[in-house]
């Protein structure tokens, strides 16, 4: 029923990157990415419509948001309330079971499940792609959490105007059962993050020389990923993957002033990994705007890959992830 509703979102980890805005405003990436959906850290989110006119009251985990936080999500609700010509406040009470602000994207489960739940509550009937495109402008990778398994996030093009029509994800066929990958999330630094992503991306894409280059390369990136999943080929599904990610960080490594997310446990893991190549096992690396290592391998393998990850992480938390459902809504 209008008025109230719940949605449940999990993150994304990107396999080629966000990284760059062309409008801020309407957050527009500067190219496609692709990412798979997660089947854990699940964010569920209640929004109520309160009968009088106020502020909106948003709690995470319990707790009032503030600050920042508070400011972004009644911001997006502004965008809903706009579409749904409501002035009627909102309640929202989230569960976020994301480690936040340790680059595991809890803001992509957040607003995916935000927007869900937002849209149904103030009675805007959406489809996929039109949430998709609400969501985008909570955060960019949020987009890509309304499907399950993996999705392909368009920049859009054109105008601002036009852009903004364009972008938003979609689901990328795959060979799922060919592939069938696993995730081995090291969480080397549960940590806040030194420079938010959004700085970070601002950054890098007006100071850094490398991000052009980048950008260009990541287009490849794209369509040999696109080949890869759909001919169920995980070995280069990971090297595709890899080298993006490096690439993304040598962007912000030569943004001025550096943006350096990579710490030496980080590294560490990345050795371990080249460690397992070396043992002929399939597993690459990625890695976002924090320090934590995301490790791609067989599902068959996972055990023995989060066994030596769990080692090179030297005590952080090691988590293991499959691909997972899409963004849906609860039943009152
Ligand atoms: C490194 O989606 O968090 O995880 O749009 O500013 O909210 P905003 O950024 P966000 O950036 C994610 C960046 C990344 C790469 C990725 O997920 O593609």
């Amino acid at each position: 029923t209008p008025g109230r509703a719940t949605a449940v979102a999990h993150p994304n980890i990107a396999l080629v990157k966000y990284w760059g805005k062309r409008d801020e405003k309407l957050v527009l990436p500067r190219t496609d990415s692709l990412s798979m959906t997660l089947d854990i850290f699940p964010t569920t989110t209640t929004v109520r419509l309160a009968p009088r006119a106020g502020q909106d009251t948003v709690t995470f985990n319990g707790r009032p948001a503030t600050g920042e936080a508070l400011r972004r999500i009644v911001a997006f609700l502004d965008l809903v309330r706009d579409r749904a010509g409501s002035s009627e406040r909102a309640v929202v009470d989230t569960e976020n079971t994301v480690p936040t602000g340790a680059g595991l994207a809890s803001s992509a489960s957040g607003f995916a499940a935000l927007a869900a739940a937002a849209a149904a509550a103030y009675g805007l009937g959406l489809d996929a792609t039109e949430l998709s495109r609400l969501a985008r402008r909570g955060s960019g990778s949020a987009s890509r959490s309304v499907f399950g398994g993996f999705a392909v996030w368009h920049a859009g093009s054109g105008t601002p105007e036009e852009a903004d029509l364009g972008s938003y994800a979609e689901p990328v066929p795959a060979a799922a059962r060919d592939l069938d990958p696993a995730l081995v999330i090291a969480v080397v630094d549960a940590g806040p993050k030194a420079v938010s992503s959004r700085e970070a991306m601002r950054r890098t894409v007006d100071t850094s020389p490398l991000f052009e280059p980048w950008a260009v390369s990541s287009k490849d990136d794209l369509t040999q990923m696109r080949a890869a999943l759909l001919a169920g080929d995980l070995e280069a599904v990971g090297e595709i993957a890899e080298r993006n990610a490096l690439g993304m960080h040598a962007t912000m490594l030569a943004a001025r002033p550096a943006v350096r997310y990579l710490a030496p446990a980080t590294l560490r893991v990345l050795d371990s990994v080249l460690q397992l190549r070396r043992d002929g096992l399939l597993a690459y690396v990625t890695m976002d705007a924090g320090p934590n290592v995301k490790v791609l391998c067989r599902r068959v393998d996972v055990e023995r890959v989060a066994a030596v990850v769990r080692g090179a992480a030297a005590g952080g938390a090691v988590h293991i992830a499959r691909p997972g459902p899409g963004t849906r809504l609860l039943n009152a």
